[in-house]
Formats: structure tokens, C-alpha cells, sequence
């Protein structure tokens, strides 16, 4: 059985992820509109990621016999001032996420709750990864500054 700190953590970080589905989604659509088909497509594949780790924490709440929590995602921003700028919040917010779920690590491990500790671990292998593959994008970005014919480059390599 969790304790009722480890349940509520557990719960807000299905919320975070939703939170980071829904400001995905919101990026997806703003390539979308600026005609980044790649980019679109790629960030609406990074939302889907978002959503398939809240069900997993979803899932193994429920294992646990635990509540799952429903609180209000709140509403994400809808346009950005450039690719670099989206990129970069995205990167940002998955920096925030590892150290979300660092914090999760910890208390599980103040806890002794070995088993979410175990669970946990795949989400930290998944932030390396996560952060890793934004980093590229920001970098690409960066290289190619104004040049929009690299931006053009980028977003047809993006998949
Ligand atoms: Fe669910 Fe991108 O971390």
C-alpha cells in the first residue's frame, strides 16, 4: 500500500503529463499552421508519448489499489514566436520532468516503496532519452539560425 504522499505525488505527475500532452498538441497544431508538416507530425508523436506515461502511472495506481486523481489541465499556450522558441520551451519542460521525477525517486526511496521505486526507473531512462532528443532539435535550430532553407531541411528529416 502507498503512502498518501507517494499517491498524491504520483497523481500530480499524471497530471503534469497530461499537462504535457495537451501543450504538445498545442505545438503540433502551431507547426501545423505555419506549415512545418515535420515538425507538426514529430511533436504530435511526442504528445502521444505524453499521454501513454500518464496511463502508465494511471495503470499502476490502479494495480496499487490507489485513487487516481482528475484534476484541471490548465490551458496551454497556443502560438510561439518561432520553431526555436517551441523547441526550446519543450526541452525546458522535459529538464522540469526529470527533475519532477527525480523528486518521485527520492521520496520513493524515503519511503522504502521498493516497487515504485522499480516502476519509476523506466521514467528515467525515458527522460534521458526524452531530453536527448529535444536537445538535437535545439541545436539543429540553432545552427541554422535564419537560414531558412535549414529549416526547411530539418522539418522534412523530422518524422
Ligand atoms: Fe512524460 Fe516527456 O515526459
Amino acid at each position: 500500500m502507498f503512502s498518501k504522499e507517494i499517491q498524491s505525488a504520483l497523481n500530480e505527475q499524471i497530471n503534469s503529463e497530461f499537462l504535457a500532452w495537451y501543450t504538445y498538441l498545442a505545438m503540433s497544431s502551431y507547426f501545423k499552421s505555419v506549415n512545418l508538416n515535420g515538425f507538426a507530425r514529430w511533436m504530435g508523436k511526442q504528445a502521444q508519448r505524453e499521454m501513454a506515461h500518464a496511463m502508465k502511472i494511471y495503470e499502476f495506481l490502479h494495480e496499487r489499489e490507489a485513487p487516481v486523481g482528475f484534476n484541471s489541465i490548465s490551458e496551454p499556450a497556443v502560438d510561439w514566436r518561432s520553431p526555436l522558441d517551441a523547441i526550446s520551451e519543450a526541452y525546458r519542460r522535459e529538464q522540469e520532468s526529470s527533475g519532477r521525477i527525480n523528486d518521485l525517486v527520492d521520496l520513493a526511496m524515503k519511503n522504502r516503496a521498493h516497487a515504485t521505486n522499480t516502476f519509476l526507473q523506466w521514467f528515467v531512462n525515458e527522460q534521458v532519452e526524452e531530453e536527448a532528443r529535444l536537445r538535437a532539435i535545439v541545436k539543429k535550430l540553432e545552427l541554422v539560425g535564419d537560414d531558412r532553407y535549414g529549416l526547411f531541411l530539418i522539418d522534412r528529416d523530422l518524422r
